[in-house]
């Protein structure tokens, strides 16, 4: 643990912030999330991280855990009420509607990656400030597009060398089919109104859904014999619910349906899915998501279908990052002497202009320390150069891995470090 002194500043509690050598790791993974989504014809958008508290309140739900007690909600100096995103699907809709992104391009692919805040209580696998990698499509209403998403999530749990997660998946209906839903758990709900928790007492007739999803052990004990949403499903839900699973069975995608599976975000319509890994312990779901065919309308869009997801970022290294190897320098160049480090010093510049990755310290450290830095860096060689190799015009090249040391003349350096750079 580190020490603070009393007059030290620290991160406001639950703010996650990612330090070296993890960082190498996390641009790893964002990199080949970007290559992944890219393949898959997704383009990037960078967006605001703090919007009108409205997009919040009117996407997500008045009655979600989000909206009443987790969002960092303040009034800038002109008394308007801002809002530091709890997730970035409202504002991803936000930017649809307010460039018209709909009008340049029939189907719109979009992916982001960046923070979000919410006020839980900090614990393994949740922070205030987390991040996510996100991605919505907007006008594709083909369960064909829920299971690319869902295809393409799996495959990058693959890529990532990630065993053991399991996707559920639910369908929770659309207009038409969930209110007389709704109507049926709510009456179902009323009966065991006393052994339900304060909130979904209180959400119970405005979003009786919610008990439905609501840790809470005596609310779970009471809807285990509750009405299944997919026993609800209109025709058209049904068909749509089926033909995905079909898809799934068809490419070999293994999955669960979870009836009790409504999300804790109110702008979901079909189909919604989660994929969890008990290796996270309480905080199981390292990815979730769904369709939401109502959202871009109900904020002032026109009407158009859309499905997306978001991968918690830590919960996602929590589960792949000591696999991955850190991208370190492949070279440290090492001097022992103030000449030596004169000769090193255009060779370094050079190497990092061409943007081949090479260290170079220079505070005349002895040989000992500067191999140590070199070995913590995970760098693969050292060339070092003393007063002896300065009279002998000669580099030693060090191996670090082997400890197999060669000698390389000043005048075939550039040729010699060519060929370490390709190895
Ligand atoms: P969500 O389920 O609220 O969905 O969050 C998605 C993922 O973000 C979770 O599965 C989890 O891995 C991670 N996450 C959530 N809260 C925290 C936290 N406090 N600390 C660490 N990780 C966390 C959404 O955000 C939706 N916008 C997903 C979506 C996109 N639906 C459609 N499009």
């Amino acid at each position: 643990m580190t020490v603070m002194k009393k007059n030290q500043i620290k991160t406001v509690k639950g703010f996650n912030e990612i330090l070296p050598p993890e960082s190498f790791r996390w641009r790893r993974v964002e990199d080949q999330f970007r290559n992944l989504l890219e393949g898959y014809g997704f383009a990037e958008l960078r967006l605001a991280l703090l919007e009108p508290t409205e997009l919040f309140t009117r996407s997500i739900g008045g009655e979600t855990d989000i909206v009443e007690k987790e969002m960092y909600t303040f009034l800038d100096r002109s008394e308007r009420s801002l809002t530091l995103r709890p997730e970035g699907t409202a504002s991803v809709v936000r930017a649809f509607n307010q460039y018209s992104l709909g009008k340049i391009s029939e189907i719109n692919k979009l992916y982001y990656v960046g923070p979000m805040f919410r006020y839980e209580r900090p614990q393994k696998g949740r922070y205030r400030q987390f991040y996510q990698l996100g991605a919505e499509v907007f006008g594709e209403a083909s369960f064909y597009q829920d299971a690319e998403t869902l295809v393409m999530l799996a495959q990058f749990f693959r890529i990532l060398e990630i065993d053991g997660v399991v996707l559920e998946i639910n369908s929770l209906g659309c207009e038409a089919c969930r209110p007389s839903f709704r109507e049926q758990l709510k009456s179902f709900l009323i009966e065991r109104e006393a052994s339900l928790c304060a909130d979904c007492r209180r959400r119970l007739r405005e979003n009786p859904l919610r008990a439905l999803d609501c840790k809470n052990p005596t609310c779970r004990e009471a809807v285990v014999a509750a009405p299944q949403i997919n026993e609800s499903l209109c025709a058209d839900c049904q068909e749509h619910f089926s033909s995905l699973c079909g898809l799934l069975d068809d490419v070999g995608l293994d999955y669960q349906i979870n009836s009790r599976l409504v999300r804790g975000l109110d702008y979901y319509t079909r189909t919604t899915f989660e994929f969890l890994a008990g290796e996270l312990g309480v905080q199981n779901a390292v990815a979730a998501g769904g369709r939401y065919d109502r959202l871009v309308e109900e904020l002032g869009g026109k009407a158009t279908p859309a499905f997306g997801f978001a991968i918690g970022f830590e919960r996602l290294m929590m589960l792949a990052g000591d696999k991955l190897p850190l991208s370190s320098p492949v070279i440290a160049l090492i001097p022992l002497a103030e000449e030596a480090l004169r000769l090193l010093f255009p060779l370094y510049v050079q190497l990092n202009r061409q943007a081949k990755v090479a260290t170079l310290g220079f505070q005349h450290k002895s040989l000992k320390s500067q191999l140590k830095k070199a070995d913590r860096d995970g760098v693969g060689y050292a060339l070092i150069v003393g007063p002896d190799e300065m009279a002998k015009g000669a580099a030693i090249c060090r191996n670090m891995q082997t400890k197999e040391q060669t000698e390389i003349g000043f005048d075939s350096l550039e040729e010699a470090l060519k060929k370490l750079y390709h190895q």
